[in-house]
Order: structure tokens, then C-alpha cells, then sequence
């Protein structure tokens, strides 16, 4: 097992009614502004219900942030925020309204020039505005991590950022807040949180057991309450097991000590940042390219993954493999997200175009082995055409 730290300080509030709660989280004296999107909380309840949890307090409202949440919309809130003195940040929403705030949070004490520096070159965070969050969509693990993924209209890119700083300081996990999402989201968010797992197990052994036990129950259990929970929505009990199971997909502790890969999501942030898909339409075409192309790397977790997860036992390595893969393919499909970039009208230009984009991002060395550069993203896009 390799060394590692491990601390990770969002607390969870978790199960029905628990949006009440934010009272006793938020700092009495705080200027709270709510963070949100295109207003689905507003016809769902949500809103409604953390207004009337926080009676009495200086509360302010910033709506707008879109989905792949956009710098120029975020930098609207950090002007206001300046302008108003907010000093407290309640998002609530889905992974692109809490990556956004995070941005928000870091670029508004942010003296170094240009916040987008934080995203594009890296500029250090030295502080943020704490944040607080109310989860509608269980799919990114942002409720409970450090990363932001930001795009920017002006130069079509969609980029990560990450710093201790913008970890939420609670969550709120309320999974009858998610029961009027609509199926293609639910179905994004099972993959989503299946490919969050597989970056961080899908690599070469390292010593880990627990750690690979982890990795697969989280995919087990996605795998027992995925379908149910997108079939029948307002069942609390599959969608309670879905919401956790999903932070805990990316909230750290999986990928305690060994080896992580995230090839499949740089290649997917450049398709939907290039063509519009939604994260996880991307994630289910190029993970099981990334399983065929890179299958002499991963081969014995890949092997280890058909065995413990799919049941596959007989047959030589590459039929075992390739069933594996072949199961994958059809998990995603039977969830209705599509594993091929041509049912999307995406041709084989995508190859160049990615390895286009990793070339002039200087990226040479992605992947659990640092071997990964525009010639082999190009290889595994080969397979997702
Ligand atoms: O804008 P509203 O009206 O809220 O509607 C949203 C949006 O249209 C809707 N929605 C959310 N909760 C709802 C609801 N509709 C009805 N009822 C509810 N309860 O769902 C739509 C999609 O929301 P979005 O937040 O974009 O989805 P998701 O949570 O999948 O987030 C995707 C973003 O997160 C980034 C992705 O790249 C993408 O930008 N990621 C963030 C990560 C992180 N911070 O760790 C890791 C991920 O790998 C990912 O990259
Ligand atoms: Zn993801």
C-alpha cells in the first residue's frame, strides 16, 4: 500500500427531513447567500424548505448556475458577493451547482489576478468562503470532496481545480430531495459514481484488499440498486442506499494508498466541453474503451473486476476480459445511456481532436502508471467510436 493522509472534514447529515438541520450548521451571525440552478428546487420543495429552515437570518439568493457550470456565470456571484458582503455559501443543488460555488468560494478572497488562474494554471488558494451544501443529485461525491470542474464559454475549456479549502463544511443527504429528478439524470448519476469507483480500482494491484473491497461492494451495491432506484423513484430505501453509496464513490476514502487512474474522466471533460454530452454519457463511451485499449495494463484488475463483480470464471484472460468489458457495456446500457460516441453523431475525428487538446495541455503522463499521453488517448478512443 502506498502512504497516504486521509482527513476529510464534511459532515454528513443524512435521511428525510434532515434539510431542517441546516440551522444548527450555519454559524448564527452568517450572511448565508443560496447557490442554485436553472430552479428545479424551486418546484420540488427544496428551496422552500431551506428558506423556512433558516427564519430570521440574513439570507440572499444567487440562481443561474448551469450544468457544466461556466466561469463567466460564476464570476457574476463573486461580484455580487464582493459587492453585498455574503460570508457564507449554502449550495444546494446537484454536482455543477456545488463545483460551482467551490469556484465562487475560492475566487472572491482571490487577490492573485484572474480566478480563472485557480482552474487553468493552478494559482494557489489561500483562502474561501465556507461553504455549506443541499444535495439533489447523488452522482459527483462533490457534497463531500475538494474538486471543482469548471468550464469557460470563452475558450471552450472544462478544467478541475482542487484545495482542502473548498471541502463543504456539512451536507445535507435528504434523498426524498431527489426523488423529481428526471431518469436521465438518475441514470447519469449511477454511472458517474460506477466510473468514480473503477478510476480508483481499475488500475494494477497494489496490496490493498480492503481498499478493492470497498470498490466493489460500492460497485455491487450500484449494480443491485441502480435499476431499481431509476425505475421506481420515490423509493426511499433504494434511492437512500444510492445517494450514499455514491459520496462514498468519491469522498476519498477508496482511494486511500493505492494507484488511481482518471484518464476516462480528462478525456471525457474535452467531449463534453468540445460537444456538449453530459458527464456521464461521456464516462459510459470511454470506459469501456479504456478497458479494451489499456487491457495489458490492467489485466489482472481487470480480471479481478469480471470475477468479483460479473461472476466470470471461465474462459482464457482475453475472453474473461472481454465479457467483463461486454457486461460493463450492457450495466450502462440497460440504464439508458449509450456506450458509443456514433449514437451520438461523434465521428473519428474525435481521436485527433482529444489528442489535440491533451497535446496543447501538456499532458503526456495520465494514468495509473504516468503513461498516458495524446497518442494513447487517441488508441483508446479508437474503441468508443
Ligand atoms: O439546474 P437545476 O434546475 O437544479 O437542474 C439540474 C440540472 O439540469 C437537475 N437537477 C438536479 N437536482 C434535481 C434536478 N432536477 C430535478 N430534481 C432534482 N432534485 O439535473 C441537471 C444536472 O445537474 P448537474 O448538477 O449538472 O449534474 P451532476 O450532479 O451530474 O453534476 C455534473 C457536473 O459535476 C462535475 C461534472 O464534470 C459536471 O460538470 N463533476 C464533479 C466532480 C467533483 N466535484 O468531484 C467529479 C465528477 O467526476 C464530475 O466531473
Ligand atoms: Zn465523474
Amino acid at each position: 500500500m502506498q502512504n497516504f493522509t486521509f482527513h476529510n472534514p464534511t459532515k454528513i447529515v443524512f435521511g428525510k427531513g434532515q434539510i431542517a438541520a441546516i440551522a444548527q450548521e450555519i454559524p448564527a451571525d452568517a450572511r448565508v447567500l443560496v447557490t442554485y440552478g436553472a430552479g428545479s428546487i424551486k418546484r420540488n420543495g427544496v428551496y422552500g424548505a431551506v428558506m423556512a429552515a433558516l427564519p430570521g437570518r440574513a439570507v440572499g439568493a444567487f440562481g443561474g448556475i448551469e450544468p457544466n457550470p461556466k466561469y463567466e456565470t460564476l464570476m457574476r456571484a463573486v461580484e455580487k458577493i464582493r459587492a453585498e458582503g455574503w460570508d457564507y455559501l449554502l449550495a444546494v443543488g446537484g454536482g455543477s451547482v456545488l463545483d460551482g460555488t467551490k469556484f465562487i468560494a475560492a475566487a472572491v478572497p482571490f487577490t492573485g489576478g484572474d480566478p480563472w488562474d485557480i482552474v487553468a494554471k493552478g494559482a494557489e488558494v489561500k483562502s474561501a468562503v465556507p461553504i455549506g451544501a443541499v444535495l439533489t443529485l447523488p452522482a459527483t461525491g462533490s457534497e463531500s470532496n475538494a474538486f471543482a470542474v469548471i468550464s469557460r464559454e470563452s475558450c471552450g475549456d472544462k478544467l478541475a481545480f482542487s484545495t482542502p479549502l473548498v471541502f463543504p463544511k456539512f451536507a445535507v443527504l435528504d434523498p426524498e430531495a431527489t426523488f423529481s429528478l428526471p431518469p436521465r439524470q438518475v441514470a447519469n448519476g449511477v454511472v458517474d459514481a460506477f466510473a468514480h469507483t473503477l478510476e480508483q480500482y481499475l488500475t494494477f494491484p497494489a496490496a490493498a484488499p480492503l481498499q478493492d473491497r470497498f470498490a466493489e461492494g460500492i460497485l455491487l451495491t450500484l449494480i443491485e440498486v441502480g435499476p431499481g432506484t431509476l425505475a421506481d423513484p420515490t423509493d426511499y430505501e433504494a434511492r437512500a442506499a444510492f445517494m450514499w453509496t455514491a459520496t462514498l464513490a468519491l469522498n476519498g476514502l477508496i482511494g486511500c494508498g493505492v494507484p488511481q487512474d482518471w484518464v476516462t474522466h480528462m478525456i471525457g471533460h474535452e467531449i463534453t466541453a468540445m460537444h456538449g454530452l453530459d458527464h456521464a454519457q461521456t464516462l459510459a463511451v470511454v470506459f469501456p474503451a479504456v478497458m479494451d485499449a489499456r487491457r495489458g495494463p490492467k489485466r489482472d484488475k481487470l480480471l479481478q473486476y469480471g470475477e468479483r463483480v460479473w461472476g466470470i470464471r471461465s474462459g482464457s484472460e482475453d475472453e474473461r476480459i472481454d465479457a467483463a468489458i461486454a457486461r460493463t457495456r450492457e450495466f450502462f446500457s440497460s440504464l439508458g445511456v449509450k456506450t458509443r460516441f456514433s449514437e451520438y453523431g461523434i465521428g473519428a475525428d474525435v481521436r485527433e481532436k482529444v489528442a489535440e487538446r491533451f497535446e496543447k495541455r501538456g499532458w503526456r503522463k495520465l494514468g495509473e502508471r504516468g503513461d498516458v499521453g495524446p497518442k494513447e488517448a487517441s488508441e483508446i478512443l479508437a474503441y468508443s467510436l
